[in-house]
């Protein structure tokens, strides 16, 4: 019996020492401590001894179980040790290396002032409202006073779908589109925001572009209110210090028409090379509503009249940020875009 113990003992001693798996180290185990294993088998037989052999035979198979199992534990231990090494080694993996910043987004320059002017009226009490930027031709132009062959589509002829619908080239439709759907009630009091059309491209003109419709429909409303209101806005959005003057003007859908200037938001009417010397910057189109366009909305010309305004998004944008290519706005450089 102890022969056969020692013998296990060295036989395990020096199979452990070459072992590369843990799975070799855990059959290892199994062969000789489980249940049925070499090592088991003698500490069963003990039971059979004569007393002074179970003392001795006990005492010695106790030791060499201890000894095996510790030497079965280092080799598990080292094995993983190894494995974990082995696995950190191929992947490289340098704990020190500084992480990677986030990138974070941002808001587009003509988002900004698009909701800088949402806010401005709406603190006016007017409301958001939004129109199809596939028009048909009816509301683009023939409801807004320019019947076909009017030469006065010439300036922003566009893309058409086919002979009813186009791309629409103005926020304007979006006038008669309320009229529509809120006649006969008062106030009408809208801006429309979205995107529009035309035929033209480069450094001041897109093919696509954002405008702002603004309309306020009341009894009585005149244009002192127009002044009023406008005034309030470009205060709001360029500075209390910003002066207003009009000019006379040109729209189908507005008489009389009249085109906003402020005061030079660069040099403060000084003159300089945004103004191009005449301290005065255009910064929307506006007007008294045009009674047929009244009608072709469905409110009585006779009792109701109001004004309208359109703005260009990028024209305000550029202005207020000092942006000199309009292009800059869509070409998606994270280095434009940073700076807002
Ligand atoms: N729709 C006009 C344009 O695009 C602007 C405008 C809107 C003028 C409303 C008067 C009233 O130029």
């Amino acid at each position: 019996m102890l022969d056969k113990l020692e013998r296990i003992k060295k036989q395990a001693e020096a199979a452990i020492t070459h072992m590369q798996q843990v799975e070799e180290v855990q059959d290892l185990r199994v062969k000789l401590l489980g249940r049925k294993g070499e090592l088991t088998a003698i500490l069963r037989g003990i039971k059979d001894l004569s007393n002074e052999e179970k003392a001795k035979v006990g005492k010695r198979s106790n030791e060499v179980k201890k000894d095996i199992e510790s030497l079965l534990d280092a080799k598990l231990e080292e094995l993983k040790t190894q494995a974990l090494d082995a696995k950190l080694q191929a992947e490289k993996m340098d704990v020190t290396l500084p992480g990677r910043s986030l990138v974070y987004g941002a808001k587009h320059p003509l988002t900004i002032v698009t909701d800088d002017v949402k806010r401005i009226f709406l603190g006016m009490g007017f409301t958001v409202t939004e129109g199809p930027e596939i028009e048909l031709d009816y509301y683009n132009f023939e409801a807004l006073n320019l019947p076909k062959n009017h030469p006065a589509r010439d300036m922003q002829d566009s893309f058409y779908i086919n002979e009813q619908m186009l791309l629409r080239t103005q926020t304007s439709p979006v006038q008669v589109r309320t009229m529509e759907k809120m006649t006969p009630n008062l106030p009408v009091k809208i801006i429309a925001p979205g995107k529009v059309y035309r035929k033209d491209d480069d450094a001041t003109h897109s093919p696509m572009f954002h405008q702002i419709e603004g309309l306020m429909l009341d009894e009585k409303i005149s244009f002192a209110d127009l002044k009023g209101i406008l005034m309030l806005f470009v205060q709001k959005i360029f500075g209390e210090d910003v002066k207003t003057r009009y000019r006379p003007s040109y729209f189908p859908f507005t008489e009389p028409s009249v085109e906003m200037d402020i005061s030079c938001v660069h040099c403060k009417g000084a003159g300089c090379r945004v103004c191009k010397g005449t301290g005065w910057l255009e910064i929307l189109g506006a007007g008294m509503v045009n009674p047929k366009v009244l009608v072709y909305g469905g409110y009585d010309p006779e009792k109701v009249t109001g004004f309208a305004f359109g703005m260009g998004v990028e024209r305000v944008a550029m202005l207020r940020y000092g942006i000199n290519d309009l292009r800059l706005f869509y070409d998606n450089d994270k280095r434009f875009l940073q700076q807002f």
